[in-house]
């Protein structure tokens, strides 16, 4: 048994992967700081590390052993690590085998648990919690107290939809989606604390169900209809989208409510259909491409997101060519692109037809190539434009502060006005990651 140690009074929460790992990191360090301890200073040695991991990808997976060994001190000692997130529900027992160092392990689904879990770690146990409990975390946290700008919000968890490629229902478990009125309560915290944008978070965020305060059956755009009314709050954002679960109300609401920031990250991983059908994605690419017709509609200006897998098992040339096709027909705003990576337990790991690692290599860099193209042409677009940027942060330089347009571009602009101003500028240029932009004087912020 490792020796028992002072009760750690720093802290540190490193979070990788998706933007539910930074909700959830979030929620660690607030439940941390309600212990007594307080976040370590920047490049300080903390007493507690929680690397809050991410598995959907081989590489994030083992970046978690390097980061465990990186955090050895000279003198051979460790602080208290504890590894949360997906990594630590999926491979929780490896972890504790390989890395000795690490006192606490804890899954997504279980980390309101952690004040008891250090101090039986501090004791010199060591502790794993992977439970998914019927109970759920969020009742057990305590309330929001802190929030930037810009702040995340998980309304759902987990996901039923068992695409073949994808670890997601093993790591974070069965479908959820949280009550309404405990996001509303959640929602008005953080904008009392500072939020003016919100975005709403779920693996599957549009399949988000549940009863509105009257006890009538709603989705996710009734929530957004709803916490639209909250006076200070300027924006509302969602993500990640199944195409699946796209309802006509959700459509619709892109077209009514104001405060809906015109951005839809929707995934469609791949053009062809037989490879969309390999990876149990039901939907094809022109049901994909026939619902981007409905909401372009009612939104022209709707700035288009997604995720793409290029080299699923058995994806050919001429398969991989149909994706391209895709891209071309859709013109992303950004994206994001991967190589397929064989996850343990999952269908797919087992497929016949295991693609190349040269093959994946020139397919991703093909379709980068075209997505950073259409990137750079959307951003050059809104040049000439007015528009409004919520300020996030401070500049490099003294005088300029960096901030988002309402497509989810960041724009940096020389402005000396504090963080959380919705600014009126015009755009005056437009590179491949960004945009700079001038404000507009005089007009009423
Ligand atoms: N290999 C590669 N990419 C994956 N994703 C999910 N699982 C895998 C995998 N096994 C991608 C999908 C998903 C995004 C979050 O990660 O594109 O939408
Ligand atoms: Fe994974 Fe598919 Fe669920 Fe998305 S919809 S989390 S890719 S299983």
């Amino acid at each position: 048994m490792p020796p028992a140690t002072p009760p750690p009074q720093t802290y540190r929460v490193k979070s990788f992967g998706c933007q539910m790992n930074v909700y959830d990191g979030d929620r660690m360090a607030e439940l941390l700081a309600e212990q007594g301890l307080s976040p370590a200073a920047e490049g300080a040695d903390a007493d507690l590390v929680v690397l809050n991991t991410c598995h959907i990808r081989e590489k994030a997976a083992e970046k978690v052993y390097s980061d465990i060994g990186r955090l050895k001190r000279d003198d051979g000692s460790s602080p208290l690590i504890a590894v949360a997130g997906c990594v630590a529900q999926a491979e929780g027992e490896e972890i504790m085998a390989r890395a000795p160092a690490v006192r606490m392990v804890v899954g997504p689904q279980a980390y309101h648990r952690l004040p008891e879990m250090l101090s039986q770690a501090s004791a010199g146990k060591r502790v794993t919690n992977t439970d998914m409990p019927a109970e759920t975390k969020f009742d057990a946290l305590p309330k929001r107290r802190r929030s930037g700008a810009s702040a995340f919000l998980t309304v759902q968890e987990g996901c039923d939809k068992f695409c073949t490629y994808c670890v997601v229902p093993y790591t974070r478990g069965a479908e959820i989606s949280r009550p309404w009125q405990a996001l509303i309560d959640e929602a008005e915290r953080l904008v009392e604390a500072g939020a003016r944008e919100i975005t709403l978070l779920g693996q599957n965020v549009n399949a988000w169900s549940g009863k509105d305060a009257k006890g009538r059956a709603a989705g996710l755009d009734g929530l957004i209809r709803d916490l639209a009314k909250l006076p200070d709050l300027q924006r509302i954002r969602y993500m990640t989208s199944h195409p699946n679960d796209m309802t006509e109300g959700l459509i619709a609401a892109h077209g009514e409510v104001e405060k809906l920031m015109p951005f839809l990250h929707l995934p469609v991983q791949a053009g062809s259909d037989r490879v969309l059908k390999a990876m149990n994605r039901s939907h094809t690419a022109e049901s994909y491409l026939r619902l981007m017709d409905k909401v372009r509609a009612v939104r022209p200006d709707i700035a288009l997101s997604g995720d793409f897998i290029v080299g699923f098992p058995g994806e050919t040339e001429a398969e991989f060519a149909e994706t391209l096709a895709l891209v071309d027909s859709l013109a992303y705003a950004q994206a994001f692109s991967f190589k397929y990576s064989p996850r343990p337990g999952t269908p797919a790991a087992t497929m016949d037809g295991q693609i190349a690692a040269e093959v994946m290599d020139d397919r991703l860099q093909r379709l980068q190539d075209a997505l950073n193209r259409d990137q750079l042409a959307f951003n050059e677009a809104t040049v000439g434009k007015n528009c409004r940027v919520l300020v996030e942060r401070r500049g490099k330089f003294a005088g300029q502060v960096l901030g988002k347009t309402p497509w989810l571009q960041s724009a940096i602009v020389e402005a000396d006005v504090a963080i959380g101003t919705m600014l009126d500028v015009e755009i005056t240029a437009g590179g491949p990651k960004s945009l700079t932009a001038v404000e507009r004087i005089g007009v009423s912020a």
